[in-house]
């Protein structure tokens, strides 16, 4: 079958408040998205933006909270303007994905304002609705995973209801019909403008157990989870998400999205916190007949080792389903930059392995550079996670700093004078866009000159992933082969250099090394990669 555009291109998430701003609002926006089109195509070269929401919303949840699925909320502009951003994305070869977000609305919605105005209204079942238990309590022992109960109680009414994450988020009943046809709606609205696909905001929480069950205590230290979430981990969370019944939900989605895929084919991907292999893998659908990609967040949650990230990926390799098309997340608006997490000079052979391993690579805006988490004084505390839970560390703001595109005081997010809606980081007069371009070194250069290499390559977009047994415990190495043309990936995940007696032989001609100043062909029987050093070769 021939590949598509999903399996061979490298996505590029815009958090678009934080990307650019065109209006000085201190907010970035869809024009500031258009003004940077060319970077996305050209300097870097991506072929798919995913653009987290952009919709009407009280922004309790910086979008994350729709109170119209289709629409464009003023802050960022109009459907005109995404109109004009499809059309000058496609015209660069560019895809357009947009999120979706089944789970919730906003408590501003007009459906739930009719939802939660009496017991009566046709629209009361559109969400979850529970009387208080005989002795006045919660309805279950559910947890929001913004922290507190998933249960607001509305006064008007005497019933609770729902909400995994803030309350100004219910959730939606995926159980009725109404709402299923409603939201299916919403997907053909945006695919008749010409979007070419949905990440869908956590796609596995949408259907819950129908009887909402408690969720039972959680074992301890064997649940794998990649991060503290404090209270919400003591929970196992089976009942409050994941049924069997959302995969029937997936397999008609995907129907609908293959009506419309004849003339110009279109992606499902959805966002799954799930970290057991098998349990995430069914997501692709039994005949891969659900998501074309259930994000796969495992990177984030191995130890960043050569043993642990090799694990890992031959985990994978060996569950995903015959015919499924792997993917790799290293970060995203959520999660701590990976430069923060693992220190720059390891973040570049994240990026190596990121871009070289088979799969749909996600790229989060500003990885590119190396951008780290910016602290954020707690009187300019945004995020409601971090607030809610009394613990700022699980606040995602410092990684949704805006992005730095030159050295000038708002590093051209936004004009000088203006205040941005989170604080540029400080070191923006060495770390930006115009900077790195200038520097054959830089992150973005290395970044740059993979998504090159691996667009002119089909060995590297869509070949086969072959680990190569090393004796060092540091290194991790792969070779990715399509018919004759074959690569090596080496990586040294430790600060000393170490020296690899490679089974293959021969001799490989050194395309790229993190450190970005190594060229020349190299004896594989003794390959030798310096401190936190990976390099990219050609088999020759
Ligand atoms: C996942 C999104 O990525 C996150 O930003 C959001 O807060 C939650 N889902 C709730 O929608």
């Amino acid at each position: 079958m021939q590949p598509l555009w999903w399996q061979s291109g490298v996505v590029y998430q815009i958090y678009p408040r934080s990307f650019r701003d065109s209006n000085q609002d201190g907010v970035g926006d869809l024009v500031g998205a258009i003004e940077k089109l060319d970077y996305l195509s050209e300097t870097l070269g991506v072929n798919a933006l995913w653009l987290s929401p952009f919709f009407p919303s009280p922004m309790a949840d910086f979008g994350y909270d729709v109170s119209d699925y289709c629409d464009v909320d003023p802050l960022f502009g109009d459907l005109a303007t995404f109109d004009t951003l499809l059309r000058k994305a496609h015209a660069r070869e560019m895809r357009v994905i947009i999120d979706y977000v089944p789970n919730h609305t906003s408590d501003q919605h007009p459906w739930f304002i009719e939802s939660r105005s009496s017991r009566d209204n046709p629209k009361r079942d559109w969400y979850v609705w529970r009387d208080p238990q005989p002795d006045g309590d919660l309805p279950n022992n559910w947890q929001a995973s913004f922290g507190g109960p998933s249960w607001t109680l509305d006064e008007t009414t005497g019933q609770y209801y729902l909400h995994s994450f803030l309350p100004q988020q219910p959730d939606l009943n995926w159980r009725n019909e109404d709402v299923k046809e409603a939201m299916f709606a919403v997907v053909r609205f945006w695919m008749e403008r010409g979007v070419d696909g949905f990440r869908i905001d956590v796609a596995h929480r949408i259907m819950k157990d129908p009887q909402l069950r408690d969720n039972p205590p959680a074992p301890g230290a064997d649940q794998i989870r990649h991060k503290d979430q404090g209270e919400y981990d003591s929970q196992l969370h089976i009942n409050d998400m994941g049924h069997e019944d959302v995969h029937e939900i997936y397999r008609d989605m995907r129907t609908l999205l293959e009506e419309y895929s004849v003339e110009q084919p279109r992606i499902a991907i959805g966002e799954i916190h799930i970290f057991e292999l098998d349990v995430w893998s069914r997501y692709y659908g039994g005949e891969l007949d659900e998501l074309h990609l259930p994000f796969n967040f495992g990177l984030l949650a191995v130890p960043w080792d050569a043993k642990g990230v090799q694990q890992f990926v031959n985990a994978l390799e060996s569950t995903i389903p015959a015919g499924a098309w792997p993917n790799y997340v290293v970060g995203n608006h959520d999660e701590p930059r990976i430069a923060s997490r693992i220190g720059q000079e390891r973040a570049r052979i994240a990026m190596l392995l990121l871009l070289t391993l088979r799969g749909t690579p996600t790229l989060y805006q500003g990885d590119e550079l190396g951008m780290e988490d910016v602290p954020v004084p707690p009187d300019k505390v945004q995020d409601p996670w971090g607030i809610r839970v009394g613990d700022l560390s699980l606040g995602r703001d410092p990684q949704r700093a805006p992005m730095l595109w030159d050295a000038s005081p708002n590093a051209a997010f936004t004009d000088p004078g203006v205040e941005p809606w989170l604080p540029i980081a400080a070191d923006h007069e060495q770390l930006n866009v115009a900077s790195q371009l200038d520097d054959p070194h830089s992150m973005l250069a290395l970044t740059r000159r993979l998504l090159a290499e691996r667009s002119a390559s089909p060995a590297l977009s869509l070949g086969d992933y072959l680990p190569v047994e090393v004796e060092s415990d540091a290194c991790m190495v792969w070779i990715r082969q399509r018919e004759k043309e074959r690569y090596l990936v080496a990586l040294n995940f430790t600060d000393q250099p170490q020296t690899l007696s490679l089974p293959l032989g021969g001799r490989g001609k050194l395309i790229v090394s993190t450190h970005m100043d190594r060229q020349g062909s190299e004896d594989l029987a003794s390959f030798k990669l310096r401190g936190n050093e990976g390099c990219l070769l050609k088999l020759e």
